[in-house]
């Protein structure tokens, strides 16, 4: 059977928290173990200049933290091909030829262009780089020929945009680039303690490496029904970050008493979030072992990625070849 192959990748931002768990990586590992797929999944060290292009000083260590967090929640370089985009440097060939092609149109009225501009409002983001995005996004899909992109809604933007790219290129020289389909991931609503969204630059994230009382002490500063002012009140578990959590990591049992006892003021915040740290360590558990595996065995993290280098940098050479030559160049 030819296995459909999936592609996708993340930015390395450093140490990974639950909201990157639950909104991509549990998706990835499932797909990678459903056996179905033959799964790349790469660190997009160059689209994480595009923004971060100042400091770039600590960037080795954080494609190494991330690499060291997918392999701790599952991630398998037996099965999947894991590596480092920088280091195929076919992508920045079909990247730079993909942009000949691309109409600037196409990429100005792309809307995460606008939404991450205004986000990130303390670096200057007017730069061509930040604007071709998309575009280096486009050549890391259609380079391996990807049937399926495993995105989060924020990114449907982008997987359109490769779609039109790579539909154009296929008009322009010949059919090389099956046109890749998004592959939208369900994605529990879980915030960062604070009730935003879970997100590094905010300082409310629950990270994988967190354990014990760094734990136990964010989950008890979480923001919780903002109605509910002492035990006696009847909470809102519907509206409740804490209560989100709790119907990922805790049994279904205690869920529904849990549930109970807040509309009906039996169990305190501070109790049902003392519960809360608890159930999510015992869900770490395995996360962190693996963890402390390969912190402690850094040479074989970085025999995987250079594993992974080799197999994806073969594929891209043979991209490479059938590009050059139906561009006649
Ligand atoms: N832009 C993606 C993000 O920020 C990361 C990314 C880069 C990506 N290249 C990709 C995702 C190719 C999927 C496919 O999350
Ligand atoms: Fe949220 Fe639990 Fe407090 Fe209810 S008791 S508001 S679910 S933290």
């Amino acid at each position: 059977m030819v296995k459909k192959r999936i592609l996708s990748g993340m930015r390395p931002t450093g140490k990974l928290h639950l909201g990157n768990l639950h909104g991509a990586l549990n998706n990835w590992v499932e797909l990678q173990n459903e056996g179905g797929y033959e799964c790349f999944y790469f660190v997009a060290d160059w689209h994480a200049l595009t923004s971060d292009y100042k400091d770039t000083g600590l960037m080795g260590e954080y494609v190494i933290d991330m690499v060291i967090d997918w392999l701790s929640v599952g991630l398998d370089p037996s099965k999947s091909t894991l590596f480092v985009q920088s280091r195929v440097k076919e992508h920045a060939e079909l990247f730079l030829i993909l942009s000949m092609i691309t109409p600037l149109p196409w990429l100005e009225r792309n809307p995460t262009y606008k939404e991450l501009q205004t986000e990130i409002g303390d670096k200057d983001l007017s730069t061509f780089g930040f604007l071709g995005y998309p575009v280096l996004q486009a050549a890391d899909i259609i380079m391996y020929k990807a049937y399926g992109v495993p995105v989060g809604v924020d990114q449907l933007p982008h997987v359109e945009l490769t779609r039109e790219i790579a539909r154009r290129f296929n008009y322009f020289y010949d059919e090389v680039f099956p046109v890749p389909e998004p592959l939208l991931t369900e994605v529990p609503k879980l915030l960062g303690i604070d009730g935003r969204k879970m997100s590094k630059s905010y300082n409310n994230s629950i990270y994988l490496r967190d354990r014990d009382d760094v734990l136990r002490e964010k989950v008890g500063s979480m923001f919780t029904d903002p109605q509910r002012m002492r035990k006696s009140d009847s909470g809102r578990p519907e509206i409740c970050n804490a209560f989100a959590f709790h119907k990922i990591y805790s049994p279904s049992d205690e869920v529904d008493e849990i549930e109970e006892g807040c509309r009906n003021a039996i169990i305190g915040c501070v109790e049902c979030k003392k519960r809360l740290a608890g159930a999510i360590l015992k869900g770490m558990e395995p996360i962190h072992e693996r963890q402390d595996y390969y912190l402690n065995n850094l040479e074989k993290v970085k025999e995987f990625i250079e594993d992974g280098i080799s197999r994806a940098t073969e594929i891209a050479r043979l991209t490479m070849d059938e590009v050059r030559e139906v561009v006649k160049i």
